[in-house]
This record gives structure tokens, sequence and C-alpha cells, in this order.
């Protein structure tokens, strides 16, 4: 069984911890599925090509679908002398149907299997990851339909800026998860075809008919140099720049989920179910999920540095430094996919304690603005009404007031312009109504780009 597949030129056996050291099967067993995927279109293409007789072909194919259905079961074992899962399930399929299995390597080399595999894995894998994204983003649009007359303090310098909709802070993340999902339709397209063909290196003698591979494994089309199709990683690279991006997201938005989760702010309440208790202070609810994906952003922000650093100082074209690309890939896959999961959920059950939020907006003189634009409209230029406001702003903190409960005779102290209509100003509603140009917070534009969030989602479905 562990008879190495590569043996002939060799007289002494490898040194044990030399196997271990240099064996891939621990972390690429996790590929299978799609090695085996993968050699079933060599072995139909081969057979269609008469590079072997169509019965050896239907031999092999019998032989690998036993080993999958074998691996499925976990029936198999896999062995650290045979290095990696191309060589275990090779040498499989070789003790399970004799030396015709010994034939479905012809016109491959491990060089373009392993570029083959990934692909077809990692392919899999981003269009669960653009349905966990897709999850979140319907949860985010639940949100903000549910959410379009909760006012909340909108925040600068984490200082209390203006108010807004809590309807238009959840579409913030929105807009933010829709350049992520577009990016990752970008590394899908760009890595949809295949490299098989491309042999060690320099492509191969036997009349191959590449096409008709991609076809049956779905890819767009086939790679045009070899050397490049054994070499090239930009696939893995764009996936873990865009996970990467896709991380600092919902890093932030961890960062408010557990802002928003304190005492101090008690804007919103996580379900039990993504919280834990201290075992020491019987009153704490812990924001966990929030706090540990905010941390697995560090994780996948290494992965993308190792795989660059990786990649940076080969030469043309496989070298064996390219094992080391799965760990930090299927790392960030995993991190990636987990994190939009359990976030699609947590926002979905997210508790919104509206009245808390709308007492926040009112504190800080978040319609200070709202007085200034106000002035603005009775002739004053923005500098001048600016300092207006910030000196009626030092009056209210003096005299312990906020901006609405001043008098009319107050306000005037500042400026001739104002009038009893000022009042219609600087209410919450008015302050946040008054912004209803595209992409502003007034609740008729906000409704709006629901609206068109939606019906984008239905004609993209
Ligand atoms: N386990 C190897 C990898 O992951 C497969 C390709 C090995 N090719 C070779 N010529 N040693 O990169």
């Amino acid at each position: 069984m562990s008879k190495k597949l590569w043996g002939g030129r060799f007289t002494q056996p490898t040194d044990k911890f030399v196997e271990e050291f240099t064996a891939s099967i621990d972390f690429d067993q996790r590929m299978y599925r799609y090695d085996i995927q993968g050699s079933l279109a060599h072995a139909h293409m081969l057979g269609r090509q008469g590079i072997i007789a169509e019965e050896e072909a239907e031999q092999i194919c019998v032989g690998l679908n036993g080993i999958l259905a074998d691996m499925d079961a976990g029936k198999i074992e896999f062995s650290v002398a045979l290095e990696d899962i191309h060589m275990n399930i090779e040498a499989r399929l070789i003790e399970r149907i004799g030396s015709v299995g010994g034939k479905l390597h012809t016109g491959r080399s491990r060089n373009d299997q392993v570029a083959v595999d990934i692909r077809l894995y990692l392919r899999d894998e981003m269009k669960a990851i653009l349905a966990y994204l897709d999850k979140l983003q319907e949860a985010l649009l639940q949100q903000a339909d549910d959410n379009l007359d909760t006012i909340m303090p909108g925040y600068t310098h984490l200082q209390t800026a203006q108010p807004v909709l809590f309807a238009h802070h959840m579409l913030a993340y929105y807009e933010m998860f829709c350049r992520d999902s577009g990016r990752m339709d970008d590394c899908l397209r760009r890595m949809n075809v295949l490299p098989l063909g491309a042999g060690a290196l320099a492509g191969t003698t036997f009349p191959i008919d590449r096409e008709s591979v991609a076809q049956e494994l779905g890819f767009d089309g086939v790679t045009r140099n070899s050397l490049d199709s054994v070499s090239d990683r930009d696939f893995a690279l764009e996936f873990c720049a865009a996970s990467a991006t896709l991380m600092m997201h919902l890093s932030r938005l961890s960062e408010e989920l557990v802002l928003w989760s304190s005492a101090d702010f008690n804007f919103i309440e996580l379900s039990d179910a993504f919280c834990t208790g201290s075992s020491i202070m019987p009153q704490k609810k812990n924001p966990d999920v929030p706090e540990l994906v905010r941390g697995k952003t560090g994780r996948v922000y290494g992965n993308l540095i190792s795989l660059l650093t990786l990649m940076k100082s080969l030469p043309l074209a496989y070298n064996k430094d390219m094992q080391e690309d799965k760990e930090p890939l299927f790392d960030s896959i995993d991190t990636v996919k987990g994190s939009l999961k359990i976030f699609a959920d947590m926002i979905a059950l997210m508790n919104v304690k509206v009245d808390n939020m709308r007492v926040a907006a009112a504190r800080g003189f978040s319609t200070a603005t709202d007085v200034a634009d106000y002035c603005v409209t009775k002739g004053i230029p923005f500098r001048d009404a600016h300092e207006i406001v910030g000196k009626t702003v030092r009056y209210c903190i003096e005299h312990n007031k906020d901006i609405p409960e001043l008098s009319l005779a107050e306000f005037k102290q500042f400026s001739p312009v104002i009038e009893e209509d000022i009042y219609n100003f600087v209410t919450l509603e008015a302050s946040v109504n008054a912004r209803k140009a595209t992409g502003g917070t007034a609740r008729i534009a906000v409704a709006a780009e629901i609206e068109l969030a939606r019906k984008n989602r239905q004609e993209n479905k």
C-alpha cells in the first residue's frame, strides 16, 4: 500500500521524518471529492480520445466511484507514506482494479491535477460563502425594514453627530456586503478555467482534448499557457484578499454590536444563543460571537500575507513551496464561512432597543447642524451660521439645556433671523427627514433604497 508511485529511480527508502514533513495528506484530504471528480473527467477524455481503451476508462471510473463511496462513508484510512491526496487515491485505485489503474495518470501530472482540484474545491466553497453572504444581507434588509422609524445617534469620531435611522445604519453594511459579494463573483469568474492538460509544466505529448474536460467539469474555458497553469495561484490570492476585506467589514459590525450591547449604550440585545456568561460575575452576558469574529479577522489577514509571501520569489513553474498554499486558503474559507453563517442568524435575531436609541439620539446637540442650515435658508452664509450655532451650543452647555428647550428669546440672542418656526426644524424626525437626497437618511430615501435592494435581489435570483 505504501509503495511509492515515484520509487523507480530511488534505491533507499525516504527518511520517516522527511516523509511526515513533506506530506500534505493531513490537510489536502478534504479535497478528495474534487480530486476524484477531476480524475473521472480526465479518464472519460482519455477513453474518448482513444489514448486508453474505452473499457479501461470504464474500469477506472468504476474504481474511482467505489473509492469515492468508501471515502464518503469514512472507510478509508489515509497514508502519510503516500504523501498527498492525489497519490493516496491513485494507489487505492491500482490496489482496487489492478495495473490498469496506472493508466489514469497518462497525460497528466500532479502539478496540473492539484491546480484543478483547488479550483473545483474553492468554486464550491465560494458558492456556499456567497449563499451565506446573501442570507446575512437578507437579515440586514429585514432589520432595516423593521426599523424605518427607529432613530439613533449617528457618529463621527464616536461623538454624536446627527440623528440617523437605524435602518440607514443597517443599509450601510448591506452596501459593504454587496461589494464583497461582487469581489467574490469576480474572483469566481476569473478562476473558472481548466488548468488540466498543462502536464508537469510544458504540456503533454498525448492527443488530449482539454475543451471537453473543461465542459464536463463546468469550467468556462481552458488556461492558455501550461507554465502559468501549474504555477498560478492568483485565484487563491484573490479569494484571500476578498475574504480579508469581507472580514474587515464583519469586524466593524462586530465592534458596533459589542459597543451597542454594553450597558453604557444599551441599543441592542443579542439573543442568548450568541452570548455566554462569566464564570465569576453573575450579571454578565458577553457578546462572544462578535468579539471572536473581530478577533478572527486577524488570521484572515495573516492568510493573505502568508500566500503573497509564499508566491513572491518562486521561479516558474511548480515548486514544492506551493503545497503551503492550502492551509491558509482552507483557514480563510472556514473562517469566513463560519463567521457569515453565525452572523446571518445573529443579525436576524437581534433585538433593537428603539427607545434607548431615541433618547441617545436627542443628546449631544445632534440637531445643531439643522439650526445652522435653518439660518442659511434665512440668507446667512453657512460659515456665519456655524459660528451662531456654536455660540448657541456653548450657551446650552452653560445653562444645562438642550437646543429644542431654548425659548425663542434665547435663540434670538444669537441671531435675529430665528423665528418661531425653528421648533419645526430641531425635532429628531425633522432632522432625519430633511436629508432626502439619494443616499440620505430621510425615511423616504431609506425606504426607496430598501425597495431598490429588494428589486435588484429579485432580478439577480
Ligand atoms: N501535494 C502537492 C501540492 O499540494 C501536489 C503537487 C505535487 N507535485 C510535485 N511535483 N511534487 O502542491
